[in-house]
């Protein structure tokens, strides 16, 4: 890989933690706790299953939660759709004939949007809370969408392409009086923002460990004392998990996130600080630049996670390549190659978020990353205009 590229594109993945890759190592090997969480029998087993419970409780601990509120996952992506089709399933069982109400946002992640469609297909119908114009989802609009029969409400509580902090305490809080069942996604938001299900009225939380320092392929689902018992499991064969996912434990991948969760507790208000820096040098830098905005920056964003839209038609984000690894979109969007739902749902045109560019520093970004980013934006703009 080229020393000169530097690495912005965090909120895509991270690396995993030095600490985090040890700790792991030490659950895969015959010396290590290699054993079978769920082998009761034998002190392999048994030693497996208390570093799992114990990872349970470090991700419980970032969250405010119970450690028995805890599901492992494979990622967001599998919480998301457990959360959703889980909750819907039930439904449908308990209530032949009688029609499901979701709300949710059309600045969701592909892991939620497409889900949603999915339960569309299945018979649900869905209210899209639109963004106010700053690009926020305001409690009022969802309020709004509320119906009395409304079973689940899904919102994301940080945004992966802009970056935005959606207020889904306040969220919660009426979506509960009106009798619905609340899940948030909070894949981007794990030491980034403060997450206290203990206190909200959160009934699911997904979480993914590979967007925290945390290895790719493990994630998990709060799932709250409401939620539990309407909730139908989507992987079945062994009723591991309280019944609501099967399969054998993923000690190393869990003990992973586990410690990637602790690392990020400990980090988060120093992290925090560190990024509102790194923004605050990287924009310094860009200023007096014509022709590049800011999007979302009139609603309160987490400091990491930048998003630049260019208004010269002549630019393409590839002649960035080699000197920054950035998205253009969200990485799963990237896939389909089609503009941006989020930036076209904030009211950007396709062109305009063609030439759109999501920043996001993290944990091994230094200020000289930033400065040098913004110095190698500034001189490919101004090649550009002396053309
Ligand atoms: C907001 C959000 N939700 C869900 C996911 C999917 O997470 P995972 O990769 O753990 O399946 C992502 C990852 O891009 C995300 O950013």
């Amino acid at each position: 890989m080229s020393q000169t590229c530097i690495y912005l594109d965090y909120a895509a993945t991270t690396p995993v933690d030095e600490n985090v890759i040890s700790i792991m190592a030490q659950h895969m090997g015959f010396t290590g706790k290699f054993g079978n969480p769920a082998s009761s029998s034998h002190e392999f087993g048994q030693s497996a299953k208390l570093a799992v419970e114990y990872a349970r409780t470090q991700v419980a601990q970032l969250i405010g939660a119970q450690p028995a509120q805890i599901v492992w996952t494979s990622g967001a992506t599998e919480s998301n759709n457990l959360a959703i089709k889980g909750v819907l399933e039930h439904f449908f069982q308990t209530h032949p004939g009688k029609s499901a109400h979701i709300v949710s946002s059309p600045l969701e992640h592909k892991a939620v949007l497409d889900t949603l469609h999915y339960a569309e297909a299945l018979g649900a119908t869905i209210t899209w809370v639109q963004p106010d114009s700053t690009g926020a989802i305001t409690l009022e609009a969802v309020r709004n969408a509320l119906h009395e029969d409304t079973l689940l409400v899904t919102l994301m509580l940080v945004n992966n392409e802009i970056g935005s902090i959606t207020d889904v305490a306040a969220i919660a809080a009426a979506v509960r009086a009106q009798g619905a069942l609340m899940h948030v996604d909070a894949a981007q938001a794990t030491g980034k923002v403060e997450i206290d299900v203990g206190t909200w009225a959160v009934d699911m939380l997904s979480l993914s460990a590979h967007k925290t320092y945390g290895p790719k392929g493990v994630g998990a689902l709060y799932v709250g004392e409401r939620a539990a018992p309407l909730m139908q499991a989507q992987i079945h064969g062994g009723g591991h998990e309280r019944g609501l996912r099967s399969g054998t434990l993923a000690t190393h991948q869990i003990v992973g996130m586990g410690s990637a969760f602790a690392i990020a507790g400990q980090k988060l208000e120093i992290e925090t600080s560190r990024m509102q820096n790194l923004r605050a040098a990287f924009l310094h830098e860009l200023e007096g630049i014509p022709g590049i905005t800011l999007n979302a920056a009139q609603t309160q964003t987490v400091p990491n996670t930048l998003s630049l839209t260019i208004a010269d038609s002549s630019f393409e984000p590839a002649y960035l390549n080699g000197r920054m690894a950035i998205s253009t979109t969200s990485a799963c969007n990237s896939a389909s190659n089609k503009p941006s739902h989020v930036l076209t749902g904030i009211g950007l045109s396709p062109e305009q978020a063609a030439r759109t560019l999501r920043i996001s520093f993290g944990r091994y970004t230094s200020e000289e990353d930033a400065v040098n980013a913004a110095k190698a934006l500034r001189e490919t703009l101004d090649a550009l205009r002396e053309m």
